[in-house]
């Protein structure tokens, strides 16, 4: 048990705990912030607010903080605050950390047994006026979008019998329901999936549970107009483990990968299993659509799992610098469901896609993403998986179309967030955080806005934000009219 935090890549560089909330009205603006760009561009920042309980833990397991930089009439006001959940609550009472292993109870404190473990730090979701905290392990928090506070935990209404929401919904651009499932639904290392819709006001009308082929990390899934597609990877939670104290997830290299399919109105019963490539690893699917009889999935695939903790628990020795991958396409024929899936390459290696909020579930022209530029030098320290990217990208799947933004060394990027334009020729905005390295221990960082048709040319204008920022995991453009539709609710 520590009173400091340990001094390895973790908690040092830009993983380097900052833990206050502050709020800063009209940040300095270089350039020109669009006249279009009215909103709030909420992210998910892991921070620990306490050192950890057994000397160590990993980024992934910092508390939520809920980010807001907030876009009037050119102004920009920023604003950062915890996530007040159970775990959060209870040891900020304790001033210290209480929860031992990511995703193990067995570990904790005896004074917090049967306390929710969520640490809400992974995506900031709206839906139906509501803003959501995610993460996969638990359910959501409900967060109050003017404020920041929280207003506790959202199980819609108490409908949802899940006690599990993923942190990737999907909501389809023109029904405007949600569609969302949770992964070891019933409890620790089950391998029960629950797939639930939510209409267009937030209530829960659908929840329909299958059992899948094994206990799997389930980071993500995607819908079509017709279907609801579950990617199944042999990243794996086993019970017993677990309870004598070991780490939730081991990367299984030689077991087979899987990918779930039913209608996406459908029944549990109509889900069809199809086999794929053993060892393969996927955290995030760009987006999948309908041609034809077939389904297209597009994902942002590495050859073994991307988190050095992961492969550390599973004995395998490899580098994050000699793991191979790719933007891949799976095809499934539905005519010919039990044929293997086929697969290929679409784009560099990469991860943290965006797509318009529009093309979700449709074929779609372009996808933005961020990847490793070698001209951009040595890659800074930092992030979830500990290792920063440097480049944003935008492909066009149809044809291999690349373009790059890339960065002077020693600067990372953290994922974009698009913004609509209002003329539908253009293709709209990114907004994402830019981090640069001035010397031992001095980070600063910039909100850029870049053309997204025109990623090349750079930002048209940069945010500076006077304060150290973390590394964020997802972030959320909420238009400045759905924020003022939710106020007048
Ligand atoms: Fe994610």
């Amino acid at each position: 048990m520590g009173n400091s935090f340990p001094n390895n890549p973790t908690f040092t560089g830009l993983n380097t705990p900052v833990r206050a909330e502050v709020e800063i009205r009209d940040l300095e603006v270089e350039g020109v912030i669009p006249a279009e760009i009215e909103g709030a561009f909420f992210r998910a920042v892991p921070d620990p607010a306490y050192p950890p309980m057994l000397g160590d833990d990993v980024a992934i397991s910092g508390d939520g903080m809920v980010s807001r930089f907030k876009f009037e009439n050119g102004h920009v006001d920023y604003a950062i605050k915890y996530v007040e959940t159970a775990r959060h609550k209870a040891e900020a009472a304790a001033r210290r950390s209480l929860f031992g292993l990511y995703r193990n109870p067995f570990t904790d404190d005896p004074s917090v047994a049967g306390v929710d473990r969520t640490v809400a730090n992974t995506t900031p979701v709206w839906h139906a006026g509501r803003l959501l905290m995610t993460k996969e392990d638990g359910r959501p928090y409900e967060i109050d979008p003017e404020t920041l506070e929280t207003r506790g935990s959202w199980d819609f209404e108490g409908k949802l019998k899940s006690e599990t929401v993923t942190a990737h919904p999907r909501i389809d651009p023109e029904t405007k329901e949600m569609f969302f499932f949770g992964y070891e639904a019933d409890g620790l290392a089950s391998r029960q999936i629950a797939y639930c819709i939510a209409d267009k006001d937030g209530k829960l009308v659908s929840e329909e549970w299958f059992e899948a082929p094994y206990c799997a990390s389930v980071h993500d899934f995607a819908i079509t107009e017709k279907y609801a597609v579950f990617p199944l990877f042999p990243t794996t939670a086993d019970f017993d483990r677990i309870k004598a104290g070991g780490m939730h997830w081991v990367h299984e290299q030689e077991r087979e990968s899987w990918v779930g399919i039913m209608p996406r109105y459908g029944k549990a019963s109509e889900i069809r299993w199809i086999k794929g490539p053993p060892g393969v690893s996927v955290y995030h699917i760009i987006n999948a659509f309908d041609d034809g009889d077939l389904v297209q999935i597009d994902m942002c695939q590495t050859d073994t799992n991307a988190f050095p903790f992961i492969r550390e628990a599973s004995g395998l020795k490899i580098n994050q610098w000699e793991i191979q991958g790719g933007v891949m396409r799976w095809t499934i024929d539905m005519k010919n469901p039990d044929s293997a899936p086929e697969i290929r390459p679409l784009g560099p290696p990469g991860d943290l896609p965006r797509l318009r909020d529009a093309d979700q579930g449709r074929p779609y022209r372009a996808t933005w993403y961020l990847s490793i530029n070698p001209q951009g030098g040595p890659p800074l320290a930092g992030g979830p998986v500990g290792t920063a990217f440097n480049c944003l990208m935008r492909l066009e799947p149809g044809n291999g179309r690349i373009e790059v933004m890339g960065l002077e060394p020693a600067m990372a990027i953290n994922e974009p967030a698009h913004v609509p334009a209002s003329d539908p020729h253009h293709e709209g905005w990114l907004m994402c955080v830019v981090d640069k390295q001035y010397g031992e221990g001095d980070y600063r960082s910039e909100l850029w806005i870049i053309n997204a048709g025109d990623v090349a040319k750079g930002p048209v204008a940069k945010v500076k934000v006077p304060v150290r920022l973390r590394p964020q995991v997802h972030g959320w453009w909420v238009s400045a009219e759905q924020l003022a539709k939710a106020r007048a609710a």
